[in-house]
């Protein structure tokens, strides 16, 4: 039986800037689905990278006088140390400046136009360069952009078309027939209601005399490709659409995940554009919310509450950082981040239950056992408590309650805490008769933070594999392993402290 396979993708962020708070919850989010389906054994795929086209960074990479490539190398890099920074586990970081990502786009433009779906029109529209589309007056909130609070400009030209309309229908029946299609629910009400209206077809290219920096059409070298058909394309083009064998492995269980500020171009744009290309379309799109400052207001700079995650890195730690962003902020709500709250929750879940029964189980294993594990069964109770966590945890991750998830593991946890007050080990250690019994106790707690932390690696990968070594287990290879323990198995003497109180 070949395993099956699992393919996840971020967006392909803006190199115009530094990552921040807001790419790095997505991110993080796709990490934590790709590392859980490798530990399940799927044949996993994880997809990041930069979109690096368009007006917005053409006009960005002018402004600071340099030109566009140079410009977005230096992104490139940037982005790929932050990943690194938070062990971000991704197999392919794409970039659409690629040429091999530019020929896959000059493919899909032939194949859709020999069909009759592309066409030449005059265009009047509203176009934000911060969305990088044209507004519909309804779109428009006092007539400026909702999400950029500026007034779209209003633009007359000559552009190629997508026959995006035609697909209408066919789209908004497939998310009646597939209620899964896209998450939350809200947002596939949200699409259902943009498809009950004529949804226009695409403009799908610029005059290269305005946007000097796009991949040519192949039948018009005077305009461009507009940088939503380019950079949608990249969820195919990395698996070398259409030939490659990675697309037939990986290209129907692809689920995208998108913050809601890019649900039209994911929910309307890229569906009809593989309609048009007869690709199977996505199993699902996922959409988060957005994080806001610690006053509940939209990030910004002039307000002052903007969260640098870099900084709460350097001061927390990267997994503690990661831990916050999935155990704090349900997938698909908007969240209100603060330094404050990241203190609260390491030091409750991280310091104070989790690291703190690490400490307790290392101090009784060395002073009551030398170091060495017993190779005792488990309290049975405790370990059906652990095998029941394992499917607990694996149905609340397929419905993307990643925060309940880790909730109810860390609630184990307190549970192996309980269960040391309760048995009072330190007594049992006294009296040479009841050896067997405090065996039990320690190997339960063993078998237990085994459990744990195999299930906590998706989401603190580096701080799973040092506690796991601080009590002699190898980093976690998967679920299916584990609750086994090698005979003579000790644990070190020396191991720093896994999450410092009032870091
Ligand atoms: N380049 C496009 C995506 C193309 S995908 C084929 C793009 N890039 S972006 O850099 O502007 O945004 C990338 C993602 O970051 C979006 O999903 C957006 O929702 C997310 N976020 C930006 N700020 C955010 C928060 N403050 N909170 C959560 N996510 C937010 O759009």
């Amino acid at each position: 039986m070949t395993a099956p396979s699992f393919y996840v993708t971020t967006p392909i962020y803006y190199a115009n800037g530094s990552p921040h708070i807001g790419s790095l919850y997505t991110t993080v989010v796709a990490d934590f689905l790709a590392r859980y389906h490798r530990l399940a054994g799927d044949t996993t795929f994880f997809l990041t990278g930069l979109d690096e086209h368009g007006e917005k960074i053409f006009q960005t990479a002018q402004a600071r006088g340099t030109s566009p490539q140079p410009f977005v190398d230096e992104l490139a890099e940037r982005f790929q140390q932050t990943w690194q920074t938070f062990n971000i586990s991704y197999d392919i970081f794409m970039r659409t400046t690629d040429l091999e990502h530019g020929r896959i786009v000059r493919h899909v433009l032939e194949q859709v136009y020999a069909a009759g779906d592309i066409y030449f029109a005059e265009y009047e529209g509203r176009y934000c360069v911060g969305c990088e589309r044209f507004l519909t007056e309804k779109e428009l909130v006092d007539d400026l952009c909702p999400d950029h609070s500026v007034a779209p400009e209003l633009r007359h030209e000559g552009n190629w078309f997508f026959r995006m309309e035609r697909y209408r229908p066919w789209l908004r029946a497939e998310l009646l027939a597939q209620p899964e299609l896209i998450g939350p629910e809200r947002y596939r009400n949200e699409t259902l209601a943009m498809l009950s209206e004529p949804i226009g077809d695409l403009s799908i290219s610029r005059p290269r005399a305005r946007v000097p920096w796009g991949i040519p059409l192949p039948w018009d070298d005077e305009q461009v490709t507009y940088v939503w058909f380019d950079a949608l394309l990249n969820y195919l083009s990395a698996l070398d659409y259409p030939t490659g064998a990675a697309y037939g492995t990986f290209w129907p269980s692809v689920q995208h995940l998108i913050g809601k500020d890019i649900l039209k171009p994911h929910a309307i744009f890229w569906p009809t554009m593989l309609r048009a290309m007869g690709v199977p379309l996505y199993r699902r799109l996922l959409v988060g919310g957005f994080l806001l400052g610690a006053d509940g207001r939209k990030m910004s700079k002039s307000l002052g509450n903007v969260v640098d995650p870099f900084a709460l890195a350097e001061r927390y730690g990267a997994d503690a950082v990661r831990y916050y962003l999935l155990r704090e902020f349900p997938y698909g709500q908007d969240g209100a981040v603060s330094e404050a709250g990241l203190r609260e929750r390491s030091a409750a879940d991280l310091a104070n239950t989790l690291g703190n029964l690490v400490n307790r189980l290392r101090v009784m294993l060395l002073r009551y056992r030398d170091g060495a594990v017993p190779l005792f069964f488990p309290d049975a109770a405790l370990l059906a408590e652990g095998n029941d966590l394992v499917a607990a945890v694996t149905a609340l991750v397929a419905e993307m309650r990643i925060h309940l998830a880790l909730e109810r593991i860390m609630r184990f946890v307190q549970t192996l805490n309980r269960y040391v007050d309760d048995r009072h080990p330190w007594e049992l250690a006294r009296d040479p008769a009841r050896s067997d019994d405090l065996d039990t106790v320690l190997a339960s707690l063993f078998t237990g933070l085994d459990i744990a932390s195999i299930l906590l690696t998706p989401a603190m990968p580096g701080k799973m594999s040092e506690l796991r070594s601080s009590l002699g287990l190898a980093a976690a290879a998967s679920f299916a392993e584990g609750r086994t323990v090698e005979p003579g198995t000790r644990i070190p003497v020396e191991a720093g402290i896994l999450f410092p109180k009032g870091a």
